[in-house]
């Protein structure tokens, strides 16, 4: 008896300390094995990025979201191709930052355009996620960008236009399409959406001719227009976009962008009465065949997350009304807290189009500090780019990588996903980095990158002005 209870005793300790063990491994460290994340999106021509497939649930529109690195061709150097993606995602950082700063101080976009250095060769590699619309009947692939709110497509006749895989939009061929006119409000809107000023010419009646800058030297020019657009099997009618005549920049498969920004004429705001100004996206990594989705309308039973959903507010910036900013309270390495003045203030932008996020200087140095703490014994690697914590993992099969962890307002936790962690510079993974980077100056904005929002449901809800993360495995079916 006495045995048996010392037995039963003893078998209960050690079946508590085991669920303890792998419940604090579970949370502190995630396992990163190299076979199976394979670190470099195969394309041997199978995967087409011309069409994206879309379906309906209940009240949700969902399309397929791909990464264009998945479709764009053999790449023969990727090497090449890592560190152009890293410095055009730094021009788009100082390009946002500098727009930041004429927005707050009210100084017109176009002094800031002068600043920013303009790389040439620098292909637009930092907006990687893409969508298939129809457009006045025509399917039309186009880039998936919160921080900016026009959506455009090369439009014809065109006096410049980029290579694009699909036929450019010609209006002339379009009963559904009309002029939008420069009396209009929409013309008039552009101001605050573009940060430049719709123009009208003699003509009567004008047409609104808009210029919308990325600041990595990327641009499009034209008219605005009002088209017919499908989403999905969803009809929009009277969609306000801009056909653009002038498009300089390699947006690689794309026949143009669409706008999920937070004012007056980006996609969420003009489907308000469709959607209840609510999507989300799953953003799927690069490796291997997969796919994530858009889904337009806030409609739960579409969503496969495997978290339950936690909601933090957005902050309310009237000067920085298109960006969507989340107050940042804390961060966490392997179940470690992290100390840094900077949480709390000011907030961190989230924005599909960054790939590495960029944390304040102090907020940086804690975490890689922290982070080398943990992840010792691995040999160092050189720096690369904006990268500068490196290791030569090639002799390793499989790494337990830190946890990293982000809080927000109300609560609110992201998980980085084991995929978001290290950014593989080399493929037979002798560099490979930790992908966060620091920004330049304390008092900048941090930028909540897309390589951490990897297999996370990000749920915009514009109306309500708030945003849900849950952790989920991306996948369009
Ligand atoms: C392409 O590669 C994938 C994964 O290795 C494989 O499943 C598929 O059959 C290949 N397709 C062709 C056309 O070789
Ligand atoms: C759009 O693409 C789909 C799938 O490839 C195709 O079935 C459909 O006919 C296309 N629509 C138009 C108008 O080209
Ligand atoms: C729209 O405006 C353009 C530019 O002025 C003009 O060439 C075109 O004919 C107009 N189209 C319609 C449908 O009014
Ligand atoms: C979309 O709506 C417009 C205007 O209501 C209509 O003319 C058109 O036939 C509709 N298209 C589809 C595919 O439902
Ligand atoms: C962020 O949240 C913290 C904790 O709730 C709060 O004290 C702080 O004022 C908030 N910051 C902003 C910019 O709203
Ligand atoms: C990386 O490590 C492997 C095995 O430890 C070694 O053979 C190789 O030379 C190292 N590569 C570099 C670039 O340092």
């Amino acid at each position: 008896m006495h045995l048996k209870l010392i037995l039963v005793l003893f078998y209960v300790l050690v079946v508590l300390s085991a669920a303890n063990g792998i419940l604090g491994y579970g949370e502190d460290q995630q396992l990163f094995s190299f076979r199976k994340h394979s670190l470099f999106p195969y394309n041997n021509g199978s995967s087409s990025c011309s069409f994206q497939r879309s379906r309906k649930q209940n009240g949700a529109t969902i399309l397929e979201m791909k990464h264009k690195d998945q479709c764009s061709g053999q790449v023969k150097d990727w090497n090449k191709r890592h560190k152009e993606q890293l410095i055009a995602d730094e021009v788009r950082i100082r390009s946002i930052q500098a727009r930041i700063k004429n927005m707050i101080s009210g100084q017109s976009e176009i002094i800031s355009q002068a600043r920013i250095p303009i790389v040439s060769g620098v292909r637009m590699q930092t907006l990687n996620y893409i969508v298939t619309v129809t457009l006045g009947g025509k399917n039309m692939t186009v880039i998936v960008d919160t921080g900016s709110d026009l959506t455009w497509v090369q439009c014809q006749p065109c006096r410049l236009c980029y290579n694009q895989p699909e036929p450019i939009y010609d209006p002339s061929y379009s009963s559904s399409y009309q002029n939008v006119t420069c009396d209009s409000d929409s013309c008039k809107s552009l101001q605050s959406t573009t940060g430049f000023k719709g123009v009208c010419t003699k003509e009567k009646p004008s047409p609104c001719y808009y210029t919308v800058s990325y600041g990595d030297g990327s641009y499009t020019r034209g008219d605005l227009g009002r088209e017919q657009m499908i989403l999905g099997d969803t009809n929009v009618s009277d969609f306000v976009f801009g056909c653009g005549r002038n498009n300089k920049g390699l947006f690689g498969a794309a026949s143009g962008l669409m706008g999920l920004g937070r004012s007056g004429l980006s996609l969420i705001s003009q489907t308000t009465d469709i959607f209840g100004g609510v999507f989300s996206y799953c953003l799927p990594p690069t490796q291997g065949d997969s796919s994530g989705s858009l889904i337009l309308g806030g409609d739960f039973s579409a969503y496969k997350n495997t978290t339950p959903i936690s909601y933090t507010k957005l902050l309310s910036s009237p000067q920085l009304s298109t960006f969507y900013i989340l107050n940042n309270t804390g961060a966490s390495i392997g179940g470690v807290p992290i100390q840094s003045p900077s949480f709390g203030i000011g907030g961190i932008l989230i924005d599909s189009g960054t790939v590495i996020s960029r944390l304040p200087p102090s907020l940086y140095k804690a975490v890689k500090t922290e982070f080398l703490k943990q992840f010792t014994g691995y040999p160092p690697a050189p720096s690369f780019s904006i990268l500068d914590t490196c290791f030569n993992l090639s002799a390793y099969d499989e790494v337990n990588i830190p946890t990293i962890k982000m809080q927000f307002e109300d609560d609110v936790e992201l998980t980085v996903d084991v995929t978001g962690v290290f950014y593989f510079v080399k493929s037979d993974a002798s560099q490979v980095c930790l992908a966060l980077a620091s920004l330049t100056y304390e008092n900048e904005i941090g930028i909540l990158g897309n390589y951490q929002q990897r297999n996370t449901r990000v749920i915009y809800d514009t109306v309500q002005s708030k945003l849900g993360l849950a952790k989920e495995s991306c996948n369009f079916m």
